[in-house]
């Protein structure tokens, strides 16, 4: 993160001046470092929490014209009647047998959940049996789902933040909706885990160093561009592929829910930050397209999933050599980023300075995505997934 004041005279131009290297910004130089990606590994606080500093001044605002940010008033109106509960609409009698959903799951994509034995060959996987496979896929499970209660209940901090220091009421009004609708997310995805899955994982390492970075920044812009942007962003599309692969119904119709919230979260930062944005000095851009590209290559990190591997007891040289006799794994990988390109093209970060993070998303091999439509023109996308957002419709 850079620590640059907003009272900078941008004019002159000097701290900024330069686009930092990978390595200042990511801590390596090869973005597809993967030994130096293993080495960083996830571990419970042994203090059972996790404290971060937030250095956000907190905005009162003296001008209470609801409406006076038309497009954040019709979300805000939108998001009062899709309100869902977690405990109600949901039927948690349905019975997950985990081997089960393992088998079948891998049966129905096997491009995704069955290993090559070419990938696996001179590794400990080959000497794996059919019990240690499917363990594999029930960590796989268990990890998945813990990532995403943690990531959820990142987003009910952040936007409870943004709450306190976005300028706008109609802005302050509709984060409010959204702090509900995360509070329920780490609710469902909490009980999925407690109820139907047999263990948690802590916070991935590359995320939580992304989430700390999100919470301590003092501009408020920072929460939405990291929390909005960037991790709504690939959250949706993580839960779309997932919501399309899975074979559990109870998974399936609680990722719809989530889904349908989660479009309108990622709206809300489009339409917050695109005004904003245009109003920044090149040096402020810069600022914006370097924490972008830091949190784009955290997330990726993450997708590695070190933690299944270290309780697998795969040797990282063993997980470096599937990774990489498995590149379509790494194609899927990068369709996360569906989201998120487009919606930075939107706000002008793609083609500030000289198109500079137009090319590091070109080196990700995410750069096609950005001809998709932007968040805010797929608000509706799942609309109909809450039985309230039914009734209205
Ligand atoms: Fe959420
Ligand atoms: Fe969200």
């Amino acid at each position: 993160m850079t620590t640059i004041d907003e009272n900078t005279d941008t004019d002159t131009d000097t701290e900024a001046e330069q686009l930092r290297s990978n390595l200042e910004l990511i801590g390596r130089e090869n973005i597809d470092d993967l030994e130096a990606v293993l080495s960083f590994v996830g571990q419970y606080d042994v203090e059972g929490f996790h404290r971060v500093p937030d250095n956000c001044p907190a905005e009162f605002t003296w001008d209470y014209e609801k409406g006076s940010k038309p497009q954040l008033d019709r979300l805000y109106e939108k998001a009062k009647k899709a309100q869902w509960n977690g405990q109600t609409d949901l039927d948690w009698s349905i019975e997950v047998d985990q081997e089960r959903v393992v088998i079948a799951n891998a049966e129905a994509n096997p491009a995704q959940m069955q290993w090559d034995e070419s990938a696996i060959a001179g590794t400990v996987l080959e000497k794996w049996d059919d019990q240690r496979f499917i363990q594999f896929g029930i960590e796989n499970q268990n990890w998945l789902l813990s990532q995403f209660m943690h990531g959820e209940q990142g987003a009910l901090l952040c936007t409870a933040k943004i709450v306190e220091t976005v300028p706008w009421i109609d802005a302050k009004y509709y984060a409010a909706t959204q702090v509900m609708d995360e509070a329920r997310h780490v609710e469902v995805f909490s009980k999925y885990l407690d109820e139907k899955l047999s263990g948690h994982y802590p916070m991935n390492a590359h995320l939580g160093l992304l989430l700390d970075d999100i919470v301590g920044d003092s501009r408020w812009d920072m929460t939405y561009l990291g929390m909005q942007i960037m991790v709504e962003g690939l959250a949706l599309a993580a839960f779309g592929f997932i919501h399309a692969m899975t074979t559990e119904p109870l998974l399936k119709k609680l990722l719809r829910y989530v889904m349908a919230d989660e479009a309108r979260h990622v709206a809300f930062g489009v339409l917050s930050l695109q005004e904003y944005y245009k109003e920044l000095s090149a040096a402020e851009l810069r600022e914006r397209q370097e924490f972008a590209f830091e949190a784009a290559i955290r997330m990726k990190d993450r997708l590695v999933m070190q933690e299944v591997w270290e309780r697998m007891e795969v040797p990282t040289a063993d997980v470096m050599k599937v990774m990489q006799a498995a590149p379509e794994r790494d194609e899927f990988q990068i369709l996360l980023f569906s989201k998120i390109v487009p919606n930075l093209k939107k706000l002008g970060l793609l083609d500030a300075a000289d198109g500079w993070l137009r090319t590091k998303f070109t080196e990700m091999g995410a750069i096609a995505f950005e001809n998709l439509t932007d968040s805010t023109e797929d608000e509706d996308a799942f609309a109909d997934g809450s039985p309230a957002e039914r009734q209205v419709a």
